[in-house]
């Protein structure tokens, strides 16, 4: 029996459980959020697809945070979400205050559960989920370079007019304005994309991956919650089913990329124990550089959150 929590029944977590059942990808999820009918009203309205989606996967819903005992895996987006003109460490004080409350409470009800954390700013929560637990690195990750690999996929085949499946890409660093996709490791049906695209298009394409998300939350007023929960869905069917999938993630350095002690994303092996392994991938000196900037402020975040905490 499989069983994977999802923390909040919002709009990223709906996609989450939701993308679970429509997939089969587990036998039992269970939604968990503090507002009263909101999980139990979405759980049964996702169980009751599953007879039309041909899937067995039960869907229940709780405003009890206890329910996650047993769970494989607990997928955490909740927090707040982006508003226009905020970035992502804005929402820092308030998602810590949840991160506490939610990782405590894994800690005492699913202690051998891997977390993997989705809400902003997505590395330094991460970060705070095993500084809070003190779970090992492996069993702690985030979700941001599925999304943001995915958004950089998406642009190159809408600008080549080719399959997204056909697009692979890697996307580096801290899921903020400065992380650092990697056109020279991304490729077209296994040929490298620059045979395709130019570098001044290419520069224009990276640019647009980095403000994604903020595209949406200018057009929405809200942040997106399609790509990043379906994205939160490869990497949970990637552990259940030990498929060591190299897929990027919110990891922890110990070393790794020439950084310690912080968690940033990466390419990683994900399988049955969670993080099998970092990947290493060399890096010229433009992409280095540009990986330091973008986890400078990830290490200023944490060091932020660390202050946040002590006054908690
Ligand atoms: N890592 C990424 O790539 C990525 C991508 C998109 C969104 N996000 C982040 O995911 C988070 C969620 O976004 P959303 O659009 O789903 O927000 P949302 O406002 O739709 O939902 C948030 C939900 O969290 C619930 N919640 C708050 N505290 C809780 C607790 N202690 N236990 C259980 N539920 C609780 C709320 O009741 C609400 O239903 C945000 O922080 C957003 O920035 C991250």
């Amino acid at each position: 029996m499989t069983k994977v929590s999802v923390i909040e029944a919002g709009k990223v977590g709906e996609i989450v459980a939701f993308g679970l059942a429509n997939k089969g990808i587990v036998n039992e999820v269970t939604l968990v959020d503090i507002i009263e009918g909101l999980p139990q009203g979405k759980a049964i309205d996702m169980y009751e697809a599953t007879p039309v989606l041909g899937e067995s996967t039960k869907v229940v819903g709780t405003n009890d945070p206890t329910e996650v005992a047993g769970s494989d895996i607990v997928v955490v987006p909740a927090g707040s979400p982006r508003k226009p003109g905020m970035d992502r460490m804005d929402l820092l004080k308030i998602n810590l205050k949840i991160c506490n409350s939610v990782v405590t409470n894994i800690k005492e009800n699913a202690p051998d559960a891997k977390i993997l954390y989705i809400a902003n700013p997505v590395d330094v929560m991460t970060y705070a989920a095993k500084f809070i637990t003190g779970f090992p690195s492996n069993q702690v990750f985030g979700m941001a370079g599925v999304l943001d690999t995915s958004r950089f996929r998406t642009f190159i085949s809408m600008e080549e007019n080719v399959s997204q499946k056909d697009v692979t890409a890697m996307v580096l660093g801290g899921h903020g304005d400065a992380m650092v996709p990697l056109p020279r490791y991304t490729t077209i049906g296994g040929v490298p994309v620059s045979h395709f695209i130019s570098e001044e298009k290419m520069a224009e394409i990276v640019e647009r991956t980095r403000k994604g998300g903020g595209e949406i939350v200018n057009l929405l007023g809200y942040s997106g919650y399609y790509a990043p929960g379906i994205g939160a869905t490869e990497m949970v069917e990637a552990i259940i089913k030990d498929q060591r999938r190299v897929l990027p993630a919110v990891a922890y350095l110990d070393g790794q990329y020439g950084f310690s002690d912080i968690y940033a994303g990466v390419p990683v092996i994900l399988g049955k124990n969670g993080v099998e392994k970092i990947l290493e991938i060399d890096l010229n000196e433009e992409e280095s550089a540009a990986l330091n900037t973008s986890l400078t402020s990830v290490k200023a975040g944490i060091e932020n959150m660390k202050s946040l905490l002590n006054g908690m």
